[in-house]
């Protein structure tokens, strides 16, 4: 029997892991951490993520051959492949701070793996990390082995939030990254056997581990380029009459465009994006190549733009100033179907409406108040480190309140901000919202969920991102 142990038990590892569980009966997996929380929550009924279809998947296999332990140390000795799935923040001081990753966790883990092992072991990288972090992984485990060998595999992660257990069942391609030395394809037939358990064998693909590991920054920074393109084409959309609804329709029915992920919005968020952009921005750089560096940074500059531009237009067209007034804030996570908030663009949107003296009133259905507050007071960059390593905020922002109904947060409020696409968002009783606000009543809508028309008829000023103006907000232009 064949045994898994897989370390870090996220938003990566935990979903991957069970899937693996489920597709294959006879392999023994186990998720550790050092999180005793986090894996107590695996270990119960409500488990630490929320991601559609999850709960189904852990509660067939859990105890059966998936396991949640804090005994790091014992699964990973009895393990044959090891896969590791820390996270690799951004570094915040030092050499490379704001952009090289931070690989403090990764490191401890090798360093772990080394000092336990008993046995060969193929050690699969699951983490976005920076290209060549496997050869720096290979020094620490071969330099502390004690003659026992390490196979080092880059097996990056596709999934998306909100969708993993689909993208896990029937993914794109699943990639592997080896030495290509007799040893390194041996290792790389032994992972490719487990993903074959469900996995058709022209969706693995195989390739040198450098390969693998610049694929997953390279597909990221490609994806987050595609909405600042569609986002850059909205701004110009708003100042010159053009819908980027159907402008983004238009181009996608090129078969070479595509039309998948092409929603313009208030902006992307999400643990990997920026990150993983920041990360090839600062290899390019390390590798003397500024005017390529120079071509990805402009992805997350525009990204920053923004949100910038959608808190300016929020002001500009409420006579210039927000002081004291009720902005009801409907959604917080990143994006729909998930309760995580890592780099959402509703930080910033809120954090410049505070900065203006707003008092918002945010509701979403899968974050509480608690992680809000956090979010709100937390420094740059810290949103990327675990929780549980983090001291809680003291402060809290005064200005914040947070409710469970999308009908309490907009009673009373000057104006409306949508900044996730939750589906519960388009079928709200907008003519009882609106019966409920102060007038004029505005509503600005960062996801493009709202039917505008429709809420114009009802009294609303409606703006929608990249789409023609109302007479009034071209009358109050936002100056950026
Ligand atoms: C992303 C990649 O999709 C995934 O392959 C990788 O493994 C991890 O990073 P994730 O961050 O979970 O996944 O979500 P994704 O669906 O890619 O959305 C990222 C952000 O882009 C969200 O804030 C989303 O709202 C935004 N987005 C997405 C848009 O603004 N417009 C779009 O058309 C698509
Ligand atoms: C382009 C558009 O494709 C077409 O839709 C539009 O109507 C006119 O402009 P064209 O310039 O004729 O058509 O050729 P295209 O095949 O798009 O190639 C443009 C250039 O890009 C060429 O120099 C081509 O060699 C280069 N190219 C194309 C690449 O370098 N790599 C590629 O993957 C594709
Ligand atoms: P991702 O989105 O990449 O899955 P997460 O932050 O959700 O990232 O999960 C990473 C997990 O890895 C955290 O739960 C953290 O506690 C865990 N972790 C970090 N370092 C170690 C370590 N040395 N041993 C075990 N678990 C670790």
């Amino acid at each position: 029997m064949v045994k898994i142990c897989c370390i870090g038990a996220g938003y990566v590892g935990g979903p991957t892991m069970a899937v693996i569980a489920l597709k294959c009966p006879k392999i023994e997996v186990v998720v550790v951490d050092i999180a005793t929380p986090r894996i107590n929550a695996w270990n119960s009924d409500q488990l630490p993520i929320y991601e559609p279809g999850l709960d189904d998947v852990v509660k067939e296999c859990r105890g059966r051959n998936l396991f949640f332990s804090t005994d790091v140390e014992k699964h990973v000795c009895e393990a044959d492949i090891v896969f590791v799935s820390v996270n690799t923040p951004t570094k915040t001081r030092g050499l490379g701070a704001g952009k090289a990753a931070d690989l403090t966790y990764w490191e401890s883990a090798a360093r772990m793996i080394a000092d336990v092992s008993k046995s060969d072991k193929i050690v699969v990288e699951k983490s976005t990390v920076p290209v060549k972090t496997a050869e720096a992984i290979e020094k620490i485990l071969t330099h502390n082995s004690k003659g026992i060998k390490f196979q080092i595999l880059s097996n990056p992660e596709f999934l998306a939030e909100g969708t993993a257990i689909e993208d896990l069942f029937k993914p794109d391609r699943v990639l592997i990254g080896g030495r290509e030395t007799p040893d390194g394809q041996k290792a790389v037939k032994a992972l490719k056997d487990v993903y074959a358990h469900w996995v058709p064998e022209d969706c693995i693909l195989t390739t040198n581990l450098w390969s693998a590991e610049l694929s997953k920054l390279a597909a990221n920074a490609f994806l987050a380029q595609r909405i600042s393109s569609v986002n850059a084409m909205s701004a110009l959309c708003e100042a010159t009459g053009a819908d980027v609804s159907q402008v983004a329709y238009a181009i996608g029915k090129d078969s070479r465009i595509g039309p998948k992920f092409l929603n313009a919005s208030v902006g992307f968020g999400g643990s990997c994006f920026q990150k993983d952009i920041l990360n090839l921005v600062y290899i390019c750089e390390c590798n003397g190549l500024p005017e390529v560096a120079q071509y990805w940074k402009q992805v997350i500059k525009i990204n920053d733009y923004q949100k910038s531009r959608f808190v300016n237009r929020l002001v500009s067209s409420m006579f210039n100033t927000v002081s004291n007034k009720k902005v009801a804030v409907l959604g917080f996570a990143f994006k729909k179907n998930t309760g995580d908030t890592r780099e959402t663009p509703a930080i910033d949107v809120c954090q410049g409406l505070i900065g203006d003296k707003a008092m918002l009133r945010i509701y979403d259905p899968q974050v509480n108040e608690d992680q809000i507050q956090r979010d709100l007071t937390m420094k740059k960059f810290d949103w990327d480190h675990p929780l549980h390593l983090q001291p809680m905020s003291p402060t809290t922002v005064k200005q914040v309140s947070c409710v469970w109904d999308a009908y309490e947060a907009t009673k009373d409020a000057h104006a409306i901000c949508i900044l996730t696409e939750w589906d519960e968002f388009k079928t709200l009783d907008y003519k009882k919202i609106y019966d409920n606000m102060q007038k004029p009543a505005f509503i600005f809508d960062g996801r493009n969920v709202i039917n505008a028309e429709k809420l114009r008829e009802i009294g609303f000023i409606v703006y929608s991102i990249g789409k023609p103006l109302d007479g009034w907000l071209k009358d109050m232009p936002a100056v950026a």
